[in-house]
Order: C-alpha cells, then sequence, then structure tokens
C-alpha cells in the first residue's frame, strides 16, 4: 500500500518537474485559470493534461516553435484562435515582460484553449479539453443505517469584494446519538466558492440562523472544526474507526462559514451552496477531532524564490493537551497562492519518528487529505513541527498571514482519535511561541481578568489610556504614564505583549484600532527615555467612572485570532 502510493507520488513528481522549470518562462506561468473549472488553475500550462505531461496543446506548441521562451512574436500570436493574443491572456498585454519580472495583470485566461470554453467558435476546437471533476467515493455512504442531512445557505447575494467570509448556524438532528461519516459538498456557485469549513457549536448556542451574515473576525461559540471543503475536493470520508459525534450527545448546532472569492468583484452573483452530511447510529469506536498546527506569524518579503518558515508544537505544549495518546489518521496542509512546499513532522525525544506530511509539489487549487494505511500515534511530549515554503517572486510587496486570497497561512489540520485524550487541539505557533504557551493563563497574568476592562484589577489601567491619551502619535506627558503603566501589566510583557500589539493590528474595529494606537502614541518618546536611561516618576492619578463598554469583547477579539 505504502510502495504503491509513493509509487504513484514519485511519478507525479517527476512529471510535474519538466512543467514546473517552463512555468517561469511566461508571464504568470504558475497562475493561469482553468477554462472549465472556475477557481482552478491549468498547472501545465503548454500541456493538453492540466497537471503538466504528454501532448502540447497549440499554445505549448508555439512555445516549443519560440525557442521555449516569450519572444514578442509568440506574445502578439494567438495560438488559440480564439480572438485574444497570448499575451493578453497570460496578462502580459504590451508584451513586454522579461523572465523574473512582474507582469502588468494577472493571467486572464488559457492562452491553449479556446474560450469560451463552449462556445459555438471554441467547441470544436476544444475536444481534448477534461472538463470531469472527480468523483466522490466513500463506500460508508451507502450502508443502508447512514443517514444524510443537506445544510445549505438560502439564495444569498455574494457581495461585490473579492474576499467575503460569511456564516450560518444550522440544527442537526437530535432524534438519535449520532456519529457524522462523511461530508459532500454541494456547491452552487462555483465562480465564487473557495471554502467551506464545518465548525461544531458549544453548548451555549440553541438556535439556529434563518440567513447568513458576515463573520470576518469569527467571534462564536462554534470552535471545532468537523468538515471541510475547499477547491478541488470532492468530499470527506471518514476513517473506519473514526466519525464526529453529533445529536443527542455530541454537537446539536453547526456553524458553516464559507469563504467567497469574487474575484471580479461582480454585483449579481448569488450563492446558496452548502454540504451533505452522512450520520449513522451505528457509532464507530472512536470519537474525532482536528488538531490545528503550524505559523500565525507569516511575514514573507517580495520577489524571493525560496522563503521558508517552520513552527513547533512542542513536546511541553502535547503534554499540556494530551492527557492520553491519540492516533492521526489523516492530514490536510494549508497554504495560500505563494505555498510551494509544506512538511510536518513527528519527533519523539529528539529523533524523528513519522512523516505526517510531505508535500514538496503543494498546489492552493489542488487540496490533499493524506491519509494513512495505518495511523500514526502522538503521545503527550512528542513534538511536531511544521515547514512551510514560499516563493514570492510575482509579489511585489510583503505578504502578511490572514484570510484573504492575498494573504497567506501556514496551517496543518489532522484529524485525531479518540477525542476524550484531548484538553484541547490548537497548537499553532506565533514566532517562535507556542500558542499553548502564549495563552496559558498563569499566577501574574490571567487571561480573563486582562481581558475585561471592568475588573478593578483593569479598569484603571484601560481608563488611563482611554482617558489620556491621543491615537496616531501625539504623545502626551500624561499619556506616557499610563502607557507604561498598561505595558507593565504581566500579559503586556514578553513574547505575549509582543503578540498582542502584533494582533491589535488585525483587528478591524474602529474602537480597538483607536485603543491601540493610544497606546502606541508614546512609543518613540518611551524609546528615548531608555535610551538616556532617565527615570520619571509619574502622576499617578486614577480616572473613575467611565469604561468603553465594547472594550472587553474587542480585547478578547484581539487574543483569538481566528486563522481561516
Ligand atoms: C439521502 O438519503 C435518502 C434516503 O434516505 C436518499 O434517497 C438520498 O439519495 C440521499 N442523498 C444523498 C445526497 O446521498
Ligand atoms: C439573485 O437573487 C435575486 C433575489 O432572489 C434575484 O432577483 C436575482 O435574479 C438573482 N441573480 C442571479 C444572477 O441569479
Ligand atoms: C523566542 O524569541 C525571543 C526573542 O527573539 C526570546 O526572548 C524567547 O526566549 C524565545 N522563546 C522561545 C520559547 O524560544
Ligand atoms: C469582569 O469583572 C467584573 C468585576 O469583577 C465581573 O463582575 C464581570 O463578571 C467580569 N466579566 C467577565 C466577562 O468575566
Amino acid at each position: 500500500m505504502l510502495t504503491r502510493a509513493c509509487f504513484c507520488f514519485c511519478l507525479l513528481f517527476a512529471v510535474t518537474l519538466g512543467f514546473k522549470s517552463f512555468q517561469h518562462k511566461i508571464p504568470n506561468g504558475d497562475s493561469v485559470p482553468h477554462p472549465c473549472k472556475p477557481n482552478y488553475l491549468w498547472h501545465g500550462v503548454g500541456h493538453e493534461n492540466e497537471l503538466g505531461g504528454g501532448s502540447r496543446n497549440p499554445f505549448g506548441r508555439d512555445f516549443d516553435a519560440a525557442g521555449k521562451t516569450w519572444t514578442v512574436e509568440l506574445c502578439r500570436k494567438d495560438s488559440d484562435g480564439d480572438g485574444r493574443t497570448n499575451g493578453e491572456e497570460l496578462g502580459d498585454p504590451n508584451c513586454i515582460w522579461r523572465e523574473n519580472a512582474i507582469p502588468d495583470k494577472n493571467a486572464f485566461s488559457h492562452p491553449g484553449v479556446c474560450e469560451p470554453y463552449d462556445s459555438d467558435l471554441c467547441r470544436s476546437k476544444n475536444t481534448w479539453v477534461q472538463c470531469q471533476k472527480e468523483e466522490f467515493k466513500c463506500d460508508a455512504i451507502d450502508s443502508p443505517d447512514v443517514k444524510n442531512v443537506t445544510i445549505r445557505y438560502p439564495v444569498t447575494s455574494v457581495p461585490s469584494q473579492e474576499t467575503t467570509y460569511f456564516c450560518m448556524t444550522f440544527e442537526l438532528p437530535q432524534d438519535g446519538d449520532y456519529q457524522m461519516i462523511a461530508t459532500k459538498p454541494v456547491i452552487d456557485n462555483e465562480y465564487v466558492m473557495h471554502h467551506i469549513l464545518l465548525y461544531g457549536c458549544g453548548e451555549s448556542v440553541t438556535k439556529a440562523d434563518t440567513v447568513p451574515s458576515s463573520c470576518g473576525m469569527g467571534l462564536s461559540d462554534c470552535q471545532t472544526v468537523i468538515g471541510a471543503w475547499a477547491v478541488g475536493a470532492n468530499g470527506e470520508c471518514s476513517h473506519k474507526d473514526v466519525g464526529f459525534r453529533i445529536g443527542q450527545n455530541g454537537f446539536k448546532y453547526v456553524m458553516m462559514q464559507f469563504h467567497w472569492n469574487n474575484y471580479e468583484r461582480r454585483s449579481d452573483y448569488n450563492d446558496s451552496s452548502g454540504m451533505t452530511l452522512y450520520y449513522t447510529p451505528n457509532r464507530r469506536p472512536n470519537d474525532a477531532g482536528i488538531m490545528i498546527i503550524g505559523q500565525t506569524f507569516l511575514e514573507i518579503p517580495p520577489r524571493k524564490e525560496h522563503v521558508e518558515t517552520t513552527s513547533v508544537c512542542t513536546a511541553d505544549d502535547t503534554r499540556m493537551i494530551l492527557q492520553g495518546p491519540v492516533y492521526v489518521t489523516r492530514a490536510f496542509n494549508h497554504m495560500h497562492y505563494l505555498g510551494r512546499e509544506q512538511y510536518i513532522d513527528l519527533y519523539r525525544n529528539g529523533a524523528k519518528v513519522a512523516t505526517l506530511t510531505n508535500e514538496p509539489d503543494y498546489s492552493y487549487d489542488r487540496p490533499r487529505f493524506i491519509e494513512y494505511a495505518e495511523s500514526i500515534q502522538i503521545f503527550p511530549g512528542d513534538e511536531i513541527r511544521t515547514r512551510c515554503v514560499f516563493k514570492s517572486t510575482t509579489k511585489s510587496v510583503t505578504t502578511f498571514q490572514g484570510d484573504a486570497t492575498s494573504d497567506e497561512m501556514c496551517f496543518g489540520f489532522l484529524t485525531v482519535h479518540p477525542l476524550s485524550n484531548a484538553r484541547s487541539l490548537q497548537c499553532s505557533s506565533w514566532k517562535n511561541a507556542s500558542m499553548v504557551s502564549l495563552f496559558q493563563s498563569s499566577d501574574d497574568c490571567d487571561w480573563r481578568v486582562f481581558g475585561n476592562a471592568s475588573h478593578p484589577d483593569m479598569a484603571p489601567l484601560y481608563q488611563g489610556v482611554y482617558m489620556h491619551c491621543r491615537p496616531l502619535g501625539q504623545c502626551l506627558e500624561e499619556c506616557k504614564e499610563a502607557v507604561k503603566r498598561f505595558r507593565s501589566h504581566p500579559c503586556m510583557t514578553g513574547t505575549r505583549g509582543e503578540y498582542i500589539m502584533w494582533n491589535a493590528g488585525n483587528v478591524r474595529t474602529f474602537e480597538a484600532l483607536s485603543f491601540y494606537s493610544k497606546v502606541r502614541s508614546c512609543d518613540l518618546e518611551i524609546l528615548r527615555e531608555q535610551l538616556l536611561t532617565q527615570t520619571t516618576n509619574g502622576d499617578d492619578t486614577n480616572v473613575g467612572a467611565r469604561v468603553l463598554p465594547k472594550l472587553s469583547a474587542l480585547l478578547v477579539a484581539a487574543f483569538l485570532a481566528l486563522f481561516l
């Protein structure tokens, strides 16, 4: 089994290498849209097979004839005969692009496939184009005990912005004690659907929504990912011994989060996608959960061939979050368009014991669930290392971690069981510190108190900054002292403090940004004081009474960065 997997994998890798070396010889060579699968890329631009290899298509033949270089003649030619030049289709309409330069525009369409794909002009030319997607295979769903329920958004207007996150809560069947064992996407508008995450909700959620709503910040009581779909996937089929508990003794409500990618920013798109969930009363031996690992701090400089980031869920972290061993049945790498390679390895006592994922040919459009012939065990005290490799040669600005397709991510999702052995499933990092260590409350830093602006210990600190400081860098003498007091709180020192100040920049509400801009307003003056090693004895007057009512919620939001 393993040998066969390796064989296929190596074969794919060998084929892939062929066209990869040519991708950078044409403008936008690694981001040419697929003519009949919206949201997909055609990776082997010069080939009839979208993954590369085999016969060449009309553009591939012209590229070959041009000596495998991007010449002005090749650029002005219309290889596929659809009325658009190769340059127009690839985002170099003026034929000025040179290797390693950033093209004028994004690739608009495919230079080797006549488009629109099924127009009268093109149909006869496109007989070789493969448009079918792979069928979903999961034998278990055909078993007579397996029931299904389909949850879908009502027809909803898609906002005319590139990236939108919408959420809607649904009630699950509660007439029994079930396990969910498979999911299948129901994609209505494939021009905008980018991914779906299905979150299990906590006990506090007792009612379903009737319409979806915007949820960019993702603050809610539904935090456990139990299902996922992304462009290119056709469904999920659980390992035979495992299911996600739903119904009377499991999740009663789920939140379905959509990421719509409205690339053309059209205002007339609707969508009513969703998922079919398959569930059974004949429960399997184990309940499953999804562990999240990876790096939440990314700062990828532009124009780089190879940018690497690593993160570690440490031995201390796994000791903290696991109270017994868990088995991994499946893993899933996740980066965005700059992502090229991702690896997740398991270490025990400093030595590598297993490879969880190994994707040297990662592509965002081809998400792969990596399954194992034999489940991989993680013990408390093991270490999980994640390494992501990005290529930013097409970018002219720094890329940060974030939600948008134009931002980047580096996460691994591990499906683990039994759930009863995990206290938490969150083990991602921020820079070199794990979230577990950042959010572990200690004697001097209790997060619940720190995030509560009306708590008597905290109110004077928040109010001091709120009352005495002005945002945007006008440092007032009284503000300097208020900021020093706020920043000397144990939760605001060291890597934790650095994290909070960094994350404040991600909170997109005016009140929170204004507050943190006030905190920042005296940075230069405080730095100057430190340099001069002057000591100041500030005036400790507290201003009572007024507390920003929304502050608590905003601060909590700032700490609980949601990752997808
Ligand atoms: C759901 O189950 C019903 C029978 O209960 C079946 O007819 C139907 O095809 C199933 N739907 C899907 C999407 O599998
Ligand atoms: C979107 O939905 C609205 C309201 O249901 C409808 O009027 C409109 O025609 C729909 N647009 C498309 C493109 O289907
Ligand atoms: C992380 O790096 C900072 C400074 O770069 C250092 O002070 C800190 O001790 C490091 N933490 C860990 C857990 O390695
Ligand atoms: C915040 O602190 C106040 C005062 O101690 C307390 O009454 C309130 O319940 C706390 N709020 C939260 C959300 O913990």
